[in-house]
């Protein structure tokens, strides 16, 4: 018997936590920083709902329609016909996700176990700190393995007593800890300066690359395009509403990234001279800074508010690397008839290496370049701006216009529907093209 959640909340958290990771809490404040804040949340706010959400919504279809893995769901649904490469995107994608991300986990790792166990009283420079230990062969090569290993742990447990068992602890946690940072946050002297850049909009700042990075934003934050959620559709059970939960994993991921901001620019700024659009240091190298001095008159504020911050980092992050695990665990399993475990370890197993390869890029393999870039950079755009865009115009195509339309009503079983087959047939895949040619183009 193919596995399935036990619970609907678990269905919830599990979606949510796919979604809810490094891209709300590192790389959505990196974004709004650099792209003029307010202005940039509108345009990506927009690509969610008109781009990604019905990216999400076709993915729960197919998924829970074909109750197979990401390839199989191709086979099972429209056999003999060429869509199954949108699968076979989704297992690349898959390793290839998996392996660069767990190299920033490692890092959060790292810095949850440095500022857990920092002695109170002492800052530390972290601009000095950062440089050296990535550059350092070995360091994040381990936490990176650590990271990994965590990952497998949970995936080798199964659906229900590992994916679904471990959302249900690590979201609540993740959760209480943004709500004591927010207030931790807040309560510095000047924080307004941050609520200011974070909601009240700029339109000078707005050219065609902020509108191609909310895109790639909106896409990556909610997991879409490379099957990811399509395989936990296969697992939910046929009464779950499919609209009403894709829309609230969108509203959650939404209000974590917000929460994110909420967290960071208000801490940042309070701080004078701290930059908001430091770029992807802004959360590994300018807000441990800021900890360093933000309750000056406190400094074991300063500890708790940094340790929980890289704690929140860190759970966050392996909700979504079970995710991507899943992918290609599921495929294999499946595929090769292999127990889940064995499939497990050969996921594990080779993510682990394009993850050394990954993390390299950033010391001793700094100076290889492929088609300009850095592994890590390689990986990141193969993924971010081609992967996922191209796979949710698959998507989309396929449930618009392939797709038995009585499959799609019953699956969608939602007032909505014809507003969605809209989005799934026009307003997805040209809006989606569009930004992706620019990008292709533009490269
Ligand atoms: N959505 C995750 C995040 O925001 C990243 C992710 C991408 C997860 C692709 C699964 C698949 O961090």
């Amino acid at each position: 018997m193919r596995s399935s959640f036990g619970s609907k909340i678990g269905m919830v958290l599990a979606s949510a936590g796919s979604a809810v990771g490094l891209g709300n809490i590192w790389r959505f404040p990196t974004e709004a920083g650099r792209n003029g804040g307010a202005a940039f949340i509108l345009l990506y706010l927009a690509c969610v709902l008109l781009l990604a959400m019905p990216v999400m919504i076709g993915e729960f279809v197919i998924g829970r329609a074909s109750r197979a893995n990401t390839v199989d769901s191709y086979r099972v649904l429209a056999p003999g016909k060429p869509w199954v490469v949108s699968g076979f995107i989704g297992v690349v994608a898959g390793f290839l996700v998996l392996s660069y991300y767990s190299v920033v986990a490692g890092w959060t790792l790292d810095y949850t176990v440095v500022s857990f166990s920092a002695s109170l009283m002492k800052p530390m420079d972290y601009g000095g700190y950062f440089d050296s230990f990535v550059r350092n062969p070995w360091r994040p090569v381990l936490a990176m393995a650590a990271f990994m290993a965590a990952t497998h742990f949970v995936v080798a447990r199964g659906v229900e007593k590992g994916i679904e068992r471990f959302s249900k602890i690590l979201m609540p946690l993740l959760f209480c800890i943004i709500l004591v940072l927010i207030v931790c946050s807040l309560s510095m002297p000047g924080a307004e300066k941050g609520l200011e850049f974070l909601f009240k909009p700029d339109f000078s700042k707005v050219n065609t690359q902020v509108v191609l990075s909310a895109m790639g934003q909106a896409f990556f934050t909610l997991s879409v395009g490379i099957g990811c959620l399509a395989t936990y559709a296969s697992y939910f059970s046929d009464d779950t509403p499919l609209v009403r939960v894709a829309f609230n994993v969108c509203l959650i991921d939404t209000l974590v990234a917000v929460s994110a901001g909420l967290i960071i620019f208000p801490a940042v700024f309070s701080v004078s001279g701290a930059q908001v659009d430091a770029g992807p240091g802004l959360v590994f190298i300018t807000l441990p800074n800021v900890f360093n001095s933000a309750f000056g008159a406190l400094p074991v504020l300063n500890y708790i508010f940094s340790s929980l911050f890289y704690l929140l980092l860190f759970v966050a992050a392996l909700t979504s690397s079970i995710s991507m695990h899943e992918i290609s665990t599921a495929y294999i399993t499946e595929t090769f008839h292999l127990e889940r475990r064995v499939a497990a370890r050969i996921v594990t197993a080779i993510c682990m290496v394009f993850g050394v390869v990954c993390s390299l890029s950033f010391g001793i393999w700094s100076g290889i370049h492929v088609f300009g870039m850095g592994f890590f950079d390689l990986f990141d755009y193969f993924v971010a701006k081609f992967c996922m865009p191209l796979g949710g115009i698959l998507i989309c195509t396929f449930v618009g216009w392939d797709l038995k339309h009585s499959t799609v009503r019953r699956q969608l079983g939602s007032r909505f529907t014809p507003l969605l087959m809209f989005l799934f047939r026009w307003v997805a895949p040209i809006g989606i093209g569009i930004v992706f040619v620019y990008e292709l183009m533009d490269r």
